[in-house]
């Protein structure tokens, strides 16, 4: 079974659906959790499912019994895929209707009793963050108590690396930035996270769609050089920064003569004109690196996933097509030159 978990109960539907309609299966979600079961013959690898958060993939159910049965059965499952293994990425989680996903209680001890039985075959897992070169190991309690079991090899790690986030249960929450000029500053923190890549001092920006400023206030935290374009002036401290060129000017029509370290759109409009700039900036490979939101109005638009599907398969960037903790009704597509 391949588990695949969204945002929040809210987007479940939308998920199944998204997934019934790639895969032409009819997928189940488990009542009311954000959470789809798929069965395991459905192959995932290189393929993007933009409402989930992140996937279990290849998982086994161990059903409730006593914590330490369940280790043991673990054990059994784990031990001949971890020969030869030093260090592992490994998230343990409960899921629950009242708090969502949670690392203490059951978690924690379940996660103390991996980690002695990691041990006892030479194997140390990541204390912090996230390394996309290890293996990685997956437990999800469920709310009966069963568990879910995923483990996959730095390889297929890569194969399914629009599917598998970072944070444990595809859960982040971006702390919280009074300078920053908007909310939205938070969309391009976590995408950098999600991406494993962070914009970094002397690198060239091109924010469309910029004002107030959040995400050029973000690149220009990291020490970027920030070219912002929107129809309306940013937010007074980031006009006069001297590593802030403002046009004010339409993102689309704007063309560069050299390739920019990043480019990153939060532009409100039609998916269909974020189709534009991935043709100019990815396809065109006038970028090393992008994030562009997508952004719906209500339900009836998602078909078009399909078509940045196809793209992200086809480009030479390494892409990932996700709805962030921080989008709204809108998903993110982010990638880097391979
Ligand atoms: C959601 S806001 C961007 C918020 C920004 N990322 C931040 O962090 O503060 C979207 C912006 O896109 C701009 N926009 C919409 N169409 C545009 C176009 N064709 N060219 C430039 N900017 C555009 C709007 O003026 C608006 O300021």
């Amino acid at each position: 079974m391949h588990y695949i978990l969204c945002k929040d109960d809210k987007w479940t539907e939308v998920l199944k659906n998204e997934i019934d309609a790639d895969f032409k299966i009819k997928c189940s979600a488990v009542e009311g959790f954000p959470l789809i079961k798929i069965q395991e013959d459905i192959d995932l690898k290189n393929e993007y499912i933009a409402f989930s958060t992140t996937a279990l993939i290849n998982a086994n159910v161990i059903p409730d019994n006593s914590i330490s049965k369940q280790v043991t059965e673990i054990e059994k499952v784990l031990y001949p895929q971890i020969t030869g293994v030093s260090l592992v990425n490994c998230h343990v989680y409960a899921l629950t209707q009242k708090y969502g996903i949670l690392e203490t209680g059951r978690a924690d001890i379940v996660k103390g009793k991996i980690i002695t039985a990691l041990k006892k075959k030479g194997v140390s897992y990541l204390r912090k963050g996230f390394d996309r070169s290890i293996p990685f190991l997956q437990i999800l309690i469920l709310p009966d108590r069963s568990i879910v079991l995923s483990y996959i090899t730095k390889e297929e790690l890569n194969l399914f690396h629009s599917l598998i986030s970072p944070f444990v249960g595809g859960f982040n929450n971006v702390e919280e930035d009074k300078k920053a000029p908007s909310r939205a500053f938070k969309k391009i923190v976590e995408a950098q996270e999600v991406m494993g890549k962070s914009i970094v001092e002397g690198e060239v920006l091109v924010d469309l769609g910029a004002c107030p400023g959040g995400w050029t206030y973000i690149a220009r935290k990291n020490g970027a050089k920030v070219t912002a374009l929107d129809r309306s002036p940013l937010d007074i401290e980031l006009m006069q920064d001297e590593s802030v060129t403002f046009l004010k000017q339409d993102a689309f029509k704007y063309e560069v003569s050299e390739v920019v370290d990043w480019v990153v759109s939060d532009i409100i409009c039609i998916p269909e004109r974020i189709l534009e700039l991935i043709d100019y900036w990815v396809v065109g490979k006038h970028c090393k690196n992008f994030i562009f939101t997508i952004k719906f109005q209500g339900q009836k638009d998602y078909g078009i996933l399909k078509r940045f599907k196809n793209l992200a398969k086809e480009t030479e960037y390494k892409v990932i097509l996700k709805q962030l903790n921080a989008n709204k009704n809108e998903v993110t597509i982010m990638g880097s030159i391979l």
